[in-house]
């Protein structure tokens, strides 16, 4: 492949939107600016783990003008193969973490450039440790828990589609006179409930950061009516436990929980207490999917670029920030330290309650 300097790329975890705006800008930087070679790995470290190594060579011409509009990433992902706990056809788990960072080596890379959330993240800065890796992180995930940064790739566009869904189910609600329920995602945040919930005009929204009585729940829906009112939108996170403490979902190849659920939960409690007649909407990933907004694929660019300068300057474990209006740098082992739920005394929380939305408190 010459003598070129050779940067990696790979997409780790769910996807979101916005992705493949990070992948173009990394590659217009890189190749287009500096003259470097860009190799992207496919299916994030799993690309690392096979032999041959699974990677392809990320040229300008790829990049044809569709590919920033795209949702997904190009480069595939994967969220169940922690190479720590790598889970073999057996049922048993290895550690494979080795072969990763042999595969690593194996391309000459002068550094890797990782698309990831938190738990990828975890990952990546392991293995960098251990074997020697030089990478760089940007943020993405919709659940937007990653700490230091005001936003990551892919949460604008989960936000914007569940506020969509609740301008959708607002006018149903009001011809049904019903309550409905919107579940959404965002892991143990409650960060997409609670903007697409302000947003998109919710009574009542449901987060894991604050605990919640169903009889609170009950008695908004009762003042709504008393006032007139002959519908109500409820938003829940995914995450939000049931009264008795008891989360919703079902267990994964791994043993981790994954959420869902919730809302049909609390659809048949708000029927028992109010007598209203509910409907449950589970939004899914109907948030990770479809074309990126403007934001994203902005802020994506922005660290995408940034991204490859650091590399250009030598600084590595660093990961590209979102704060006040700029592109920052902060070491991930920082970031990883301090992960980033709401803060039940922000102003979001704040203008939720200024607005006289119930928290369920
Ligand atoms: O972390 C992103 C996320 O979409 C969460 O909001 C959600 O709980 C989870 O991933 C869903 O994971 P999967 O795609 O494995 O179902």
């Amino acid at each position: 492949m010459g003598d070129k300097k050779r940067i990696g790329i790979l997409t780790s975890g769910g996807d979101c939107s916005g992705l493949n705006a990070v992948i173009r800008a990394i590659v217009r930087r890189a190749v287009g600016h500096y003259g470097w070679q860009a190799l992207g790995i496919h299916e994030g470290t799993m690309g690392l783990l096979r032999r041959p190594v699974d990677y392809e060579e990320l040229t300008l011409k790829i990049f044809t003008g569709n590919v920033l509009r795209m949702g997904g990433t190009i480069l595939g992902t994967t969220s169940t193969g922690d190479p720590f706990a790598f889970p073999m056809p057996d049922g048993s788990e290895a550690d494979r973490s080795q072969e990763v960072i042999a595969g690593y080596h194996e391309l000459g890379l002068e550094a890797l450039i990782v698309v990831g959330g938190d738990g990828s993240l975890r990952i990546l800065e392991r293995l960098a440790e251990q074997g020697d890796l030089r990478i760089v992180a940007i943020p993405k995930t919709i659940d937007n828990d990653v700490g230091f940064t005001e936003t990551c790739v892919g949460y604008n566009t989960a936000v914007y589609v569940a506020t969509e869904a609740l301008d959708r189910l607002q006018p149903t609600a009001a011809s049904h006179s019903r309550v409905i329920i919107l579940e959404v995602m965002g892991r143990d945040a409650g960060h997409i409930a609670l903007s697409a919930g302000i947003a998109g005009g919710a009574d009542v929204i449901l987060i894991p950061e604050i605990p919640y009585a169903i009889e609170k729940v009950a008695a908004k829906i009762e003042s709504l009516r008393e006032k007139g009112r002959n519908h109500a939108l409820v938003v829940a996170a995914e995450s939000i436990k049931t009264e008795a403490g008891v989360t919703v979902g079902v267990k994964d190849e791994s043993g981790n929980v994954r959420y869902g659920g919730i809302g049909h939960y609390l659809g048949e409690r708000i029927a028992e207490l109010t007598g209203a007649q509910t409907r449950v909407t589970v939004l899914g990933h109907l948030q990770r999917g479809g074309t990126p907004t403007p934001r994203d694929r902005l802020i994506g660019s922005a660290f995408g670029v940034r991204a490859v300068d650091l590399v250009a300057q030598g600084k590595f474990g660093q990961m590209v920030a979102w704060q006040d209006r700029r592109v920052v740098e902060v070491p991930i082992k920082e970031v990883l330290a301090h992960p980033r739920s709401v803060d039940p005394h922000g102003s979001i929380v704040e203008t939720a309650r200024g607005l006289g939305i119930s928290l369920g408190d």
